[in-house]
This record gives structure tokens, sequence and C-alpha cells, in this order.
């Protein structure tokens, strides 16, 4: 088999579509720019291999799941301790304590945790107990923030460029009357947001928020918009919920929170938490977390919440993310990296702005000023990160396209890139820029 070639992989996918719809097991699987999933044979460290033998640098990690690598012994260790003590779920043990405890001494707004499996579940458990204990059902969300894929969170403006345009589902089959308890406007538009805070503060149940923006590349917040998040929502009995399930635990092990000192009153995690294994928490200020039953009345359980495997798999993933100047190492790297990116397209005369923070970045093709709102991101060129995407591809680097519309996906390394890895993917950047400036697309 050539290091090139694909040809088990399009058969795989061929023969997927007779029985998985649309061929894939979750349709955000089929990378847009390459028009088809990748099918991954194992992954390792920092690479994936692939059914037809390529190895490739991976920077989506799982979604951002794998921050310390693929397979991390002590992941894999953990797993298999827990596979011994019987795959138990449904079941409280004492490392779901352990692990709760961990959080609660990590996590700035984590006076109490409740485990599920997925983030979806999180944030609308987060959700319930902000109506439950303000006795509201509005909320505020910003506008292209993803939390995940019930119908609480799958609207969006009409039109992004008009904050007049009414809200409107973003999948086919969401009535569009769940949107009638939302209120959506820009990221980082103190303005829109102090108006509505003054309007409707008093109606609203939540604000809710991906706290960096990485869902649309790498949008971080302007100065002092998160304290203003913090400030009017208190003023107005409003709960905060930062969303950090991709956030969580890339910058700092207390998330973009501990960062940016603002805490939220609840948080979700899932993704990095337990390196791969579905776990998520929604945590918070032990009144509102009161309000889930059975101490109170909003419901949250699940056969598979908090699974044993996951929990163990948590454990050993923050042993290892509390370790001492891991993260003084890691954005250093993340800073230079994203730096050294920036110098190739610029030398190759490639209109880019790569804007990232902690291990996760966005690669916005066209605009050359910062990206400070989804707007902003919506210049995006499709086309060259199309191209960009696909040479890579072909050298053996790995990107997720997440989508062919708006705002890039976002991208990111692992704690297992090592830095003759980083400069391997920088010959190969270098070499794709230099295409794509000769029109090679
Ligand atoms: C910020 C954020 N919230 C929630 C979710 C939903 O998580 P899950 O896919 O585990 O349901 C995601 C997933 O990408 C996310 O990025």
């Amino acid at each position: 088999m050539s290091a090139t070639s694909t040809a088990t992989a399009d058969q795989l996918f061929e023969q997927a579509q007779h029985v998985l719809a649309a061929g894939v097991s979750a349709g955000m699987r089929i990378n847009p720019y390459l028009g088809k999933p990748l099918f991954i044979e194992h992954g390792e460290g920092a690479y994936l291999y692939d059914v037809d033998g390529r190895r490739l640098i991976d920077f989506n990690m799982s979604n951002g799941a794998a921050l310390l690598g693929h397979d991390h012994p002590a992941v894999k260790q953990a797993v298999q301790h827990g596979v011994e003590l019987g795959i138990i779920c449904a079941a409280e043990t004492p490392f779901h304590e352990q692990l709760a405890a961990r959080m609660v001494e990590i996590i700035p707004a984590a006076e109490r945790v409740r485990f599920s499996s997925v983030g979806t579940e999180a944030t609308v458990v987060a959700l319930r107990v902000a109506r439950a204990a303000t006795g509201r059902s509005k909320y505020l969300k910003f506008d292209g923030h993803f939390h995940g894929l019930s119908e609480h969170w799958l609207f969006k403006s009409a039109d992004p460029f008009d904050p007049a345009s009414p809200v409107v589902p973003s999948s086919g089959g969401v009535p569009p009357h769940w949107g009638d308890d939302i209120i959506m406007i820009p990221w980082n538009d103190a303005e829109a947001f102090e108006t509505v805070m003054r309007e409707h503060g008093d109606e609203l149940a939540a604000v809710i928020c991906e706290p960096i923006h990485y869902n649309a590349g790498c949008i971080p917040p302007a100065p002092g918009f998160l304290e203003l998040l913090r400030e009017r929502t208190q003023d107005h009995g409003v709960v905060l919920i930062f969303d950090e399930v991709l956030s969580g635990f890339r910058t700092n092990a207390g998330g973009v929170s501990a960062t940016y000192g603002v805490t939220p009153d609840l948080t979700t995690h899932a993704k990095a938490l337990a390196n791969g294994l579905p776990l998520s928490s929604t945590s918070g200020r032990a009144d509102l977390m009161a309000h889930l039953a059975p101490t109170g009345t909003a419901v949250h359980s699940g056969t598979y919440s908090g699974h044993l495997l996951s929990v163990l798999a948590a454990l050993a993933t923050l042993e290892i993310l509390t370790q001492p100047g891991i993260y003084d190492e890691l954005n250093a790297r993340a800073d230079r990296f994203y730096g050294q990116m920036q110098e190739i397209f610029d030398r190759n005369g490639i209109p880019v702005t790569i804007q990232g923070k902690g291990a996760r970045f966005g690669m916005y093709f066209g605009p050359t000023e910062p990206i400070t709102t989804w707007t902003d991101a919506f210049d995006h060129d499709h086309v060259t990160n199309q191209a960009f995407v696909q040479q890579c591809n072909e050298r053996g680097v790995a990107f997720h396209g997440y989508t062919k519309a708006g705002p890039p996906g976002h991208a990111g390394f692992s704690l297992a890139h090592t830095d003759a890895d980083l400069d391997e993917a920088l010959n190969v950047f270098d070499t794709v820029a230099g295409n794509l400036a000769a029109g090679r697309t």
C-alpha cells in the first residue's frame, strides 16, 4: 500500500453507506473538506494510523478529548483497572467521590459535582438547574456558541449580521417554539449585552457561553467581557454558566475561569476530562446544585452517568494535568507553534490569521486582523482552507473540517505532540503554503 493510498478507506466508506446512515455513526465524522471520514485502525500519542497504513499527525485529537494524546498509558491502565473491577455502571464507588473532590479542588466554580456521559447532557442539566433555582425559563445564548445537540441549543440568528433578525432552528426537526425562550446576541458585544440585561435581565434563568469561543476557531473574550457577564448576571439574579466542555483543561487545569479569574455559578466539562472516555460533569455552587433531585426537584440520573471506566480515566488524567509546570510548558509551546505557523503563511504570502489559546486554535484563511467576533469569522475562505486540509492530509497531517460554511472549526495539539512532531507538521505547512501561493490547489 502506498503512503498516500486511501483505497481501503474508500472501499469501507462505500460499504458503510449501505448500513450506516450517510455512512457514519455521527454526522460530523464526515470531514467536509475531504468529503469522507477517516477510517482509523489505531491511535498512539500524537498519531492516528488509518486502515491504509498511513500515519497521520493528528491536529483534531478526538475533537479535543485526547489532550494527553491517544492511548495514554496511565489512562489505559485506569481503564484496565475498571475492567478488572467488573465494568460496573449505575453504581456509586469510592472513585466517584475521589474524582469529585479533585474537581472541587481544581475548578473554581465547583462546590458540588454531578457526572453525566456527554457534554450535551451536562449543559442541559445546567440549564435545568438554573431554571429550577430561578423559577424563570428564558436564557441568553451567544450566536454560534455550541452547547450540544439538544433542542435547547439548536438555534441561530436568521442573519448574524442583523441584530434584529429572529432566532431560528439550526437543524431540521427542531420545533421553532423551543426558541421562544432564547435571547441571542453576538459574542463580545458589551452594548448588546447591557441592553438585554436592562430590558430582560429579570426574566432570564441563565446566561450561557463558551468562555473562549473555540467552536468558531478560537475567539477569546474581549478584555472585561467575562467580568461584565459576571457582574450583570449577579445584579439580576441570573445563573451564569460557563460551558467548558471544550475549553476546560485547555489553558489551565481550572479552565478559562481560572485563566481569566472569573468564576461562574455553574460550569460544564467533558472531552479532555477523561481523555477520550465518555464523561461529563455539571458543577457549581452548592446551593444551586442542591436543586438537583433528590434534594431538589430538577431530575438528573442516567444508567451510564459517571461510568466507572470513565471516572477512573478522569482520575488518571487529572493526576497528570495537575502536575506542576504542565500548563507553563503547554502554553509556551502553544504560543511558539502558533507564531511559527503564522510566520510560514506570512512568508508564503497566504493571508490567514492563526489564533490560539492553550492547546486549541483556529485558522482563519482570508482575514489578517485579529478575529474578535463571530461575524469577523464569517469572512473565512473555505476554498483555501479546504485545499490546505486536503494537501496536509495527503502529506500525513490530519485536520478535521467541521463545516464548509461560516466560521471554521477548531484544531489542537496534545501533550503527546513532541517538538519533532510539531516541526514535521510545520515543514508540511510550509510545503502546502508554497503550493497554495503558486496556485496549486
Ligand atoms: C462547548 C461545547 N459544549 C457542548 C458540547 C457537546 O458535547 P458532546 O458532543 O459530548 O455532547 C460540545 C461538543 O463539541 C462543545 O464543544
